[in-house]
């Protein structure tokens, strides 16, 4: 087989590789109980459902989509954006409809990246940056999220020169894996060095409606002047509605960025299912949207207060997580490897957990509990996860 280095170099994909561990445990006859993946346990709301029904039921939604999303979805963006950021978006020019956020997060550096290109990203960090940087024939350069610095990077311990040489650097708040929020003062410093490096910055904002008090209500990088210019957002509706399955996200940004993104795009895939763009967009503006985000913020702080005060009692070290799904907690002193952990936990557990140098090295002394499985599962996995400490 011929196969390219872009396969042959690249490791199986994170949660490809603990699935598999998961079906494994699961056909020795094992009681499992996943806090891996960040997948909402609960369906798409009834509102999205109905939005649905409709949308699919009209026959001009079942030809080829437009490459750039539909009018009405982007106006509908555009409305949204407004009322939630107070940024304003032309709907025409700066808004493109993606398959979900990785497909903009997968695609975006083949915007950017020539062979030999370098690019920043943070570490840890979502594993797709630095696979799709590499299968454009780029190298990732990572800035480590240190605990003393609230998991923000310090864009002054990066080299001038190195700045200077990367393409973009890709962020990611609220952030997954250690669940830290950014605030204005973060933006504003991060676009004022991405304007003296001349570096785009590919903001990930998929976690955007996952929070739990509203001073840590995140902002979009639109709010911050002049970021327009040099930034693409990218948002998912997979976490704001529990519509993971339903592949549809969007991102933002001057013309000129949208225009290169389309250039690329439009010769990989034909766009998002029209019927999932309409009801998607239309569920955004919902007068039963609010009250789902009420509903839901309250559903996993009593998750977060479970998980929160078992770790306390068995003694783990961890921050309270201020948004998204997960918490990223240090591992047992007696262990030096997150894999090895995590690998223990499931075999004498079956308690599935993941390992937090799967998100870069400087994940390495830690793992990533996810809050997305019923209270009584993550109750019971609490006490799994206390049996196995009690045990070493
Ligand atoms: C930081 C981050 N970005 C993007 C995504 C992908 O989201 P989507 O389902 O919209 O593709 C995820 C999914 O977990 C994520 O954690």
């Amino acid at each position: 087989m011929k196969f390219s280095r872009r396969v042959t170099d690249t490791p199986p994909y994170l949660f490809h590789l603990i699935d598999e561990k998961r079906k494994a445990a699961l056909e020795r006859g094992m009681d499992v109980i996943s806090l891996g993946i960040g997948d909402p346990d609960m369906p798409t709301p009834d509102f999205v459902l109905d939005l649905m029904n409709e949308e699919m039921r009209k026959p001009s939604n079942h030809q080829y989509p437009s490459y750039k999303g539909e009018f009405d979805f982007c106006e509908n963006v555009a409305k949204w954006f407004e009322t939630r950021f107070g940024a304003q978006l032309d709907p025409q020019h700066e808004i493109m409809a993606t398959i979900g956020a990785k497909d903009a997060v997968s695609h975006l550096p083949f915007v950017f990246i020539d062979p030999g290109d370098t690019a920043l990203v943070t570490d840890p960090g979502y594993p797709v940056y630095e696979a799709a940087i590499g299968f454009a024939g780029g190298a990732p350069i990572r800035i480590p999220l240190d605990e003393e610095r609230d998991f923000l990077p310090d864009l002054s311990s990066i080299p001038d020169d190195v700045a200077s040489a990367a393409k973009f650097i890709f962020v990611n708040y609220p952030n997954n894996p250690t669940a830290a929020v950014a605030d204005e003062s973060f933006f504003l410093d991060l676009v004022a060095f991405a304007g003296k490096h001349n570096l785009v910055i590919l903001a990930d904002n998929a976690y955007s409606e996952v929070y739990f008090e509203p001073k840590d209500r995140p902002i979009s990088i639109m709010q911050i002047p002049n970021a327009k210019d040099i930034s693409i957002e990218i948002h998912s509706f997979s976490k704001t509605f529990n519509m993971t399955g339903w592949r549809i996200g969007f991102i933002v940004g001057s013309k000129s960025l949208i225009d290169a993104v389309l250039t690329l795009k439009s010769n990989f895939d034909s766009g998002v299912f029209m019927a999932i763009q309409r009801a998607a967009a239309r569920a955004l503006g919902h007068p039963d949207a609010p009250l789902f985000n009420e509903r839901r913020t309250q559903l996993f702080k009593v998750r977060r207060d479970i998980i929160a005060s078992a770790l306390e009692e068995i003694g783990f070290r961890f921050k309270l997580p201020r948004a998204s799904y997960y918490f990223w907690v240090h591992i047992p002193e007696n262990y030096s490897s997150s894999v090895a952990f995590c690998a223990d936990l499931l075999e004498q557990q079956g308690l599935i957990v993941t390992p937090g140098v799967g998100y870069g090295p400087s994940g390495e002394a830690y793992f990533r509990i996810s809050m997305t499985a019923e209270d009584n599962k993550i109750r019971q996995g609490m006490d799994r996860l206390t049996k196995f400490v009690k045990g070493l």
